[in-house]
């Protein structure tokens, strides 16, 4: 989809479909509204004071053009109270208007900025591209293509009337953003036996490439030499060989100490021996979300070049049952030294972070965040609706709650106190894998903390927020690219 922005005169612009958000409450029709209206002879008028239309949050509206005017159909959505109007709902907005083309079956319009004067006029823009272009992806690789499917829209002007500085650069911005979170989406939907370590591993060097990144990839024997022992451990069971993406943009001075992103990069885990309950398995497909949102993210840090050092690093296996697998009881070293007692194989995601994460702050970095679909407990403590971060560091959650509040992508604050370390004792080795059932997703991220010394560090246990039902607009079911968007907020607002 391409999502530009284009400055033009209400009556005179040609499209499909014009879109026009309406504020609650609106009496007398100002700006775009008054022009359209005078237009229309009078007809949103009409609607507004039969009360069919009042502009609150859902309301949508479709009235038809005339020779006179450019635009075939109007779209009026409503925005809700001005006073509730914030980035996310434009997002949804703009996500609606495409959700309204599809089922028209166009293949363009445009959304006019108008009705969003009253919030900052580049980050309206920047939001409006965002919503669009989220909104107009699909997964559709793996279906073959039929004659009868709807057709997809791939242009959308984003439209306004003053040439505001600042404005097209936005919306380039947004669009950059959301391609990079669908390119996450599209890695996050792809099964596990396509998206495999070294397909991520392919895909990585693709992107790398094309955006001016550069890669070093971690195969097996690689990762032995590094004395990366406990990724080994994981993928010890599956066929598919592990690998290790490290992605560096350069973007700030030479010697700068790097921002480090760090994702966890499972791309199928049935649990090892450990072997989860087939109810819901094929869901772990997405284990890889952590991974796919730093690929996402160092693809659009690179686009945007943001003046920082910034370095992606993906570890990526399988989490597999079979005679060569992981055991429990079964105690494993990792590149930092500690011995592990693995209890239980499914709790397989601090073991390949672990590695990463200390491969990480050898790079002495700023400050460094993980994420990652970890636990089933964060899912019990906030469902679908934010992530969970704790850190070593309160300034760094504090950062990631706000970026997260920017991009729209929720995440809150769990304790990461030093009296939950006790449930992670081990009579055999230095710490178990397992503190369990109760705190699951502090205990996982207390077993993480202790893989990266002194580094400002931040983590957040994505399990219930990388993918689900697809209920906002600009979301579908299944991969969101979560959070993409806010790791690529935090690197720019870090950057300055
Ligand atoms: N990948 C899972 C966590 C998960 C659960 C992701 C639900 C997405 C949705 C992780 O590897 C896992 O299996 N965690 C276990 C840990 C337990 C054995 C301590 C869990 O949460 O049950
Ligand atoms: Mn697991
Ligand atoms: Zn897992």
């Amino acid at each position: 989809m391409l999502v530009r922005y284009v400055d033009v005169e209400p009556l005179k612009h040609e499209t499909p479909m014009l879109t026009v958000g309406v504020l609650e409450g609106t009496e007398t029709l100002t700006g775009w509204l008054a022009i359209l209206d005078t237009a229309l002879g009078g007809a949103i008028r009409r609607a507004l004071s039969s009360g069919d239309f009042r502009g609150k949050s859902g309301d949508e509206l479709v009235l038809y053009g005339s020779g006179n005017t450019g635009f075939r159909r109007l779209l009026l959505l409503g925005l809700g109270q001005s006073d509730r109007l914030d980035w996310e709902s434009v997002r949804r907005t703009a996500g609606r208007a495409i959700r309204v083309a599809e089922r028209m079956r166009l293949e363009s319009l445009s959304i006019s900025l108008d009705a969003f004067s009253d919030i900052d006029a580049t980050s309206t823009a920047q939001a409006a591209a965002e919503g669009a272009a989220l909104a107009g992806w699909k997964f559709r690789e793996l279906k073959t293509a039929s004659s009868t499917d709807p057709p997809e829209v791939t242009a959308v002007d984003i439209v306004g009337v003053d040439d505001i500085t600042g404005v097209s650069r936005a919306v380039e911005t947004g669009a950059k953003i959301a391609v990079a979170t669908n390119f996450a989406r599209t890695l996050q939907s792809r099964p596990g036996n396509v998206a495999t370590p070294a397909h991520l591993a392919e895909e990585a060097e693709r992107m790398a490439a094309q955006v001016g990144l550069d890669i070093t990839v971690f195969n097996e024997r690689r990762l032995r030499d590094e004395g990366m022992h406990a990724i080994l451990a994981v993928s010890r069971g599956s066929e598919e060989e592990a690998r290790l993406i490290v992605l560096k943009h350069n973007g700030g001075a030479d010697g700068e100490a790097p921002l480090v992103l760090v994702g966890k990069g499972l791309t199928f885990d049935a649990g090892g021996i450990s072997l989860k309950p087939p109810k819901g398995m094929e869901d772990m497909k997405f284990d890889m979300s952590g991974g796919a949102a730093v690929m996402g993210a160092m693809q659009a840090i690179a686009e945007l070049g943001v003046p920082a050092n910034v370095v992606g690093i993906v570890p990526s296996s399988e989490n597999l049952p079979s005679g060569s697998a992981l055991k429990p009881g079964d105690v494993i070293d990792t590149l930092a030294g500690k011995t592990v007692e693995v209890i239980n194989t499914d709790a397989e995601g601090r073991l390949i972070l672990a590695d990463a994460l200390h491969y990480g702050a050898r790079l002495e970095p700023a400050a460094m965040v993980d994420c990652a679909t970890l636990t089933g407990s964060v899912v019990i403590a906030l469902g679908h609706q934010a992530a969970a971060v704790l850190g070593n560091r309160e300034d760094l959650v504090d950062e990631l709650v706000s970026a997260g509040e920017s991009s729209g992508e929720r995440c809150w604050p769990l304790p990461l106190w030093d009296v939950y370390r006790e449930q992670l004792d081990s009579e055999t080795a230095d710490l178990l894998n397992v503190g369990g059932r109760p705190a699951g997703a502090i205990t996982a991220a207390i077993f993480l903390s202790e893989f990266v010394g002194e580094v400002p560090w931040a983590h957040l246990d994505i399990a219930g927020t990388a993918y689900g039902d697809g209920k906002l607009p600009y979301q579908r079911k299944g991969a969101y690219g979560f959070p993409t968007r806010m790791l690529i907020h935090w690197v720019r607002s870090r950057a300055g």
